[in-house]
């Protein structure tokens, strides 16, 4: 927030009378719902006035938005890969957790055509007024929105789509417009360069997306395909839905050509795998094994959370893979077993279990690294035990001991340590409480927290209670000394 000004005047719109349907929207107070948010504790009554244009992650601090809670992001999106012309409508649906004078939405770059928001009382549905500052987007309601409303706000807006570049180590991330369409893969906070959202962790959503693009291109979204592809005028339009709760950062619509292998795994989940042409002779093994993966994580870490599974394979060089919720995707390469397995865990520890805050993203990739070895364990090749004695014969001076997992760095987010440490976090973790106790504890964590949020206080403390032991000592080793664990 500190430097930017206005990149566009402030602009009187009209307001424009969206339908209100569900007793979601006729304005009943908020009833211990917690919020979203991890900067106020629940007891403090929510102030009246503007929303904070962060959601109250230290380390990210105008990432997502204060005082209100998203539930539905409608987006109708069209997109021309030749022009690289993006125009959307994204209609969200929110409630409000305090009486908001004004409120932020997320997003970077484009022109914003019009904002409208309704809902709650009609008192409030009044012409509205709106600012870009940055990559926050300042909605000003004619009244205010009283505390424990639903409204629906609706922004209109175009332009070429930017993906984040050159932000510390994080390459290049959110939506990349790749040779054939794009590849959008939005970790940590590149979903508002596509969508105007609450681009954090921290509030979960369902989503629709209806998506446009030059017929001929395949539209990949999260979830199902809840209507067949409609070609009229040279355009196709996909209809895809996520039902189940989802972050920001996992929502993608990458497009372009694709060939396509659709059926069920074993145990009856849908599976889906999409490869750039280039790729096509990993179609069959994505396929395969992301359905056998998938199925075996079930029998590991409980049900799987999601409709349906698979993988998508473009020809776009990221450097790194995503977990996109449901469509895991992998950038220009073809992926091994390693790394299939890596992204499904995801689903269970990041997508339907999410962390609060950044500086706990060992929950996700500390879980999702050891995984990769529970894998290779099952497939009776090096076990887990083998692959952490591997990495804990690093010497004393090594990096990764000089980084503590358990407090990932905003400049260094994705560092190994978070990784490879986090996973040799949860091996000395397996060892100490026994093999019955642990496999309980992955269960019970997801189970617990399913769809939820989570932070590594939780995580502790649970498995301390399901084994009856003090594991302090192992954690503070592991997870927040700066040098190479030896006692625990
Ligand atoms: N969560 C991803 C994975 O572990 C990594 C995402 C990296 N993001 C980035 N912008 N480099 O598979
Ligand atoms: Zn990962």
């Amino acid at each position: 927030m500190a430097s930017g000004r206005p990149a566009i005047a402030a602009t009187t719109v009209l307001l424009l009378a969206l339908g209100c349907s569900g007793s979601g929207e006729t304005g009943t107070p908020v009833t211990g719902s917690a919020p979203p948010g991890i900067a106020s504790p629940a007891s403090t009554p929510p102030a009246a006035g503007p929303g904070a244009p962060g959601i109250g992650d230290p380390d990210f601090p105008t990432d997502g938005n204060g005082g209100y809670d998203v539930e539905h992001y409608g987006l109708k999106i069209d997109y021309n890969p030749g022009a690289k012309h993006l125009s959307g409508v994204a209609t969200i649906r929110a409630k409000a957790l305090q009486e908001l004078s004004s409120f932020n939405l997320d997003l970077s770059g484009f022109t914003v055509e019009r904002v409208a928001v309704a809902g709650g009382p009609t008192t409030w549905q009044q012409g509205l007024v709106f600012e870009r500052t940055g990559d926050e987007l300042t909605v000003t309601p004619s009244d205010p929105i009283p505390a424990g409303t639903a409204f629906t706000v609706e922004v209109a807006y175009a332009g070429e789509p930017r993906p984040v570049k050159n932000s510390s180590n994080l390459g290049t991330y959110g939506f990349i417009p790749t040779r054939d369409g794009a590849f959008v893969t939005c970790e940590p906070n590149g979903a508002k360069t596509w969508f105007p959202g609450n681009d954090h962790p921290s509030d979960k959503a369902r989503y629709d997306f209806e998506i446009t693009v030059p017929a001929g291109l395949t539209a990949l979204a999260n979830g199902e395909m809840t209507d067949r592809p409609r070609t009229t005028g040279g355009k196709t339009t996909y209809r895809w839905r996520e039902d189940h709760p989802m972050v920001t950062y996992l929502a993608t619509m990458t497009l372009g050509r694709f060939e396509l292998r659709e059926g069920t795994t074993a145990s009856g989940i849908k599976n889906l795998a999409a490869v750039d042409p280039r790729f096509r002779d990993s179609l069959d093994d994505l396929y395969t094994l992301s359905g056998k993966i998938t199925d075996y994580w079930a029998t590991v870490f409980g049900p799987y959370p999601f409709s349906s599974t698979g993988g998508v394979v473009d020809d776009f060089s990221a450097g790194y893979a995503l977990e996109n919720q449901t469509k895991p995707m992998y950038g220009g390469f073809d992926p091994d077993e390693g790394i299939i397995a890596h992204e499904l865990a995801h689903q269970w520890f990041g997508n339907s279990l999410s962390i609060r805050r950044w500086k706990d993203l060992w929950l996700n990739e500390g879980f999702a690294t050891y995984a990769e070895w529970l894998w290779s364990e099952h497939e009776g090749d090096s076990t887990a035990e083998q692959l952490f004695r591997r990495h804990y014969a690093a010497g004393q001076d090594d990096a990764i001991w000089k980084y503590a997992p358990g407090r990932a760095r905003p400049d260094d987010l994705f560092n190994s340590s978070v990784y490879t440490r986090g996973g040799m976090t949860l091996h000395a973790l397996r060892q100490r409480i026994g093999d019955r106790v642990f496999f309980e504890l992955l269960k019970t964590w997801s189970g617990e927290h399913k769809y939820g949020y989570v932070t590594t206080e939780e995580f502790t403390a649970l498995a301390e209670k399901l084994s009856g032991k003090r594991l302090d000592a192992l954690f503070d080793a592991w997870l927040f000394q700066e040098r190479k664990p030896t006692t625990w």
